[in-house]
């Protein structure tokens, strides 16, 4: 059993049972699923932004006794993990970005997530789930895995909507991350799946880029989730990455 756990960090709007797959693939590692504020019945914070979720997220690390760890974020997760970095690298062991990005929101983007907080609240969960699963799986996962698109949805409904208010506003407002990429020295991984169009190939070759000696893993036939779309390329890839971490 490794003596670092493995915290993996969930996407928008999903809650921690994204990781379902995940949680039972490491056994020589305790995996941990956190829920950031306002999923999976936890309290929002006062402080909506990425960096007030990686002050919560640690503070719930600090009460699970784990001070260092091997973190993974997908998405949003990734963007959380940037505040962890940010406030305290030297409780990152190993870094694993999936379909993530280090780069800001552009005006459109922002005007969007605004009309989507606008939309959760007036209609809920359901419309979000509408509105957002047309990109969040790639066309492969769409024609062949209608059992992946249930579950994406089902995950999404149970979400309360001011919980995605809050993470839209979160994410709208989130800093640049490329400086904080740029210092990472510890072993990195970077996954995205070939058919993501939220954050592309390019952003996760930007970030391959920026940490010196950071390995890339390309799943091809998955879209943004790609955790979910391809569990058996996105395992492999990460448990081949702990061996490293752990030699
Ligand atoms: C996520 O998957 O966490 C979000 O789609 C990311 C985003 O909208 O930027």
């Amino acid at each position: 059993m490794s003596t670092l756990p493995l915290v993996l960090v969930h996407a928008f709007p999903m809650g921690a049972a994204m990781w379902r797959t995940q949680r039972e693939a490491f056994p020589a590692w305790r995996v941990e699923t956190p829920s950031l504020p306002g999923f999976d019945g936890r309290p929002l914070v006062d402080d909506r932004t990425v960096d007030g979720y990686a002050r919560d997220l640690l503070a719930a690390l600090d009460a699970q006794g784990i001070d260092r760890a091997v973190f993974g974020g997908l998405s949003m997760g990734g963007y959380v993990l940037f505040g962890v970095l940010r406030q305290a690298p030297e409780r990152v062991a190993g870094l694993i970005l999936a379909d993530t990005r280090t780069s800001v929101d552009n005006p459109e983007r922002k005007a969007a997530r605004q009309r989507s907080i606008e939309l959760a609240r007036r209609s809920g969960a359901t419309a979000i789930a509408d509105e957002m699963l047309p990109g969040l799986l790639g066309p492969t996962t769409q024609a062949q895995r209608p059992d992946v698109a249930r579950e994406v949805r089902t995950l999404i409904e149970a979400q309360p909507s001011e919980t995605i208010a809050a993470a839209l506003e979160a994410m709208m407002t989130r800093p640049d991350s490329a400086g904080v990429l740029a210092r990472v020295t510890v072993p990195t991984l970077i996954v995205v799946g070939d058919e993501d169009t939220i954050t592309t190939v390019a952003d996760a070759e930007a970030m391959r880029r920026a940490v010196p000696g950071s390995r890339l893993a390309v799943l091809p036939g998955a879209g943004h989730m790609s955790n979910m779309e391809t569990p058996v390329a996105f395992n492999e890839a990460v448990g081949s990455f702990l061996g490293s971490v752990r030699g």
